[in-house]
């Protein structure tokens, strides 16, 4: 199938997207975000795909929602539009998703990579949301998600200052997961990818739904769901192929079932 904004690849039980739209620096558009959401959803389906990468060019991840798009736009029309009912598409995405950044990620472009499941950085990224700049706010999960990965104190100067913060600062906050050199970035994420394709893919999921559960909801509300969800993979295969490869000192092989 013919994609206009986005590059889709295989690796093995990796799907890749890439954003495509250089000439805007991979500025969101509504149809591009439609394109990515039937992408994931795609994937999400296939058996084959176990883990999901998105990533953008070498110079930029992108740099947010497309501001012509929205420049002349009333407060009526883009409730009409209900363009972030694309990102709740995204956000329902079963299966692990890694971002690899190198270069800006700002505005839609920070709250993508925030939406993904964990994030590999070029030494080259800028993590930023500089909506303030345009005298608007993030809107696709900038002041949430943003501020549960660091904090209050650093998620409010980002977005009262719009100031986007390094590579380094981003590790340091605990906002993405490893920094490499620009040159290894693809490299390193798939290996990463590729881990953890390897694992059961029930388990993902459900692990998955769990660490993010632990975003919404009590300590006490969080544990109750989390050894349901453990007692249900008790009924999978690949509960019985994981410890019975452990005691017979094999390497396990998961079917998702
Ligand atoms: N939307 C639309 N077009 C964009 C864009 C965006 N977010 N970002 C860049 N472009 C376009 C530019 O208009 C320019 O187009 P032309 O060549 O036709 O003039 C082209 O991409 C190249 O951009 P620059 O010339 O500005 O490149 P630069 O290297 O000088 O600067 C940059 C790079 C710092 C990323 C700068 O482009 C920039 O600040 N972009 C806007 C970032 C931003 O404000 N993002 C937030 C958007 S709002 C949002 O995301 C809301 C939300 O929460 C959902």
């Amino acid at each position: 199938m013919d994609h206009r904004f986005l590059k889709v690849s295989w690796d093995g039980r990796v799907g890749k997207i890439r954003l495509h739209r250089p000439e805007v620096l991979n500025a969101l558009h509504t149809p591009l975000v439609e394109e990515l959401a039937e992408v994931l959803e795609r994937m999400d389906q296939n058996p084959e795909v176990r883990c999901i990468l998105i990533t953008g060019g070498d110079r930029v991840f992108a740099a947010g929602a497309d501001i012509g798009e929205m420049a002349d736009a009333d407060s009526v029309r883009m409730l009409l539009s209900d363009q972030f009912a694309q990102w709740e598409r995204i956000r329902r995405i079963h299966k692990p998703i890694v971002a690899a950044v190198a270069g800006y990620a700002l505005g839609g472009g920070c709250e993508l990579a925030m939406a993904c499941d964990m994030i590999v950085a070029a030494e080259t990224a800028h993590f930023g949301q500089p909506e303030i700049n345009l005298g608007v706010m993030p809107g696709a999960g900038g002041t949430q998600r943003l501020t549960r990965a660091v904090g209050k104190a650093r998620a409010m100067e980002m977005v009262l200052t719009g100031r986007p913060i390094s590579a380094g600062e981003a590790w340091e906050a605990g906002l993405v997961n490893r920094i490499v050199p620009l040159e290894n970035l693809e490299l390193e994420a798939m290996k990463l990818c590729r881990e953890v394709a390897a694992k059961a893919p029930i388990a993902l999921r459900l692990a998955k739904e769990a660490v993010l559960k632990a975003f919404d909801t009590t300590i006490a509300d969080g544990l109750d769901y989390e050894q349901k969800l453990f007692y249900f993979l008790f009924s999978t295969e690949d509960q019985k192929e994981g410890m019975r490869a452990f005691m017979e000192k094999r390497r396990p092989h998961f079917r998702g079932e």
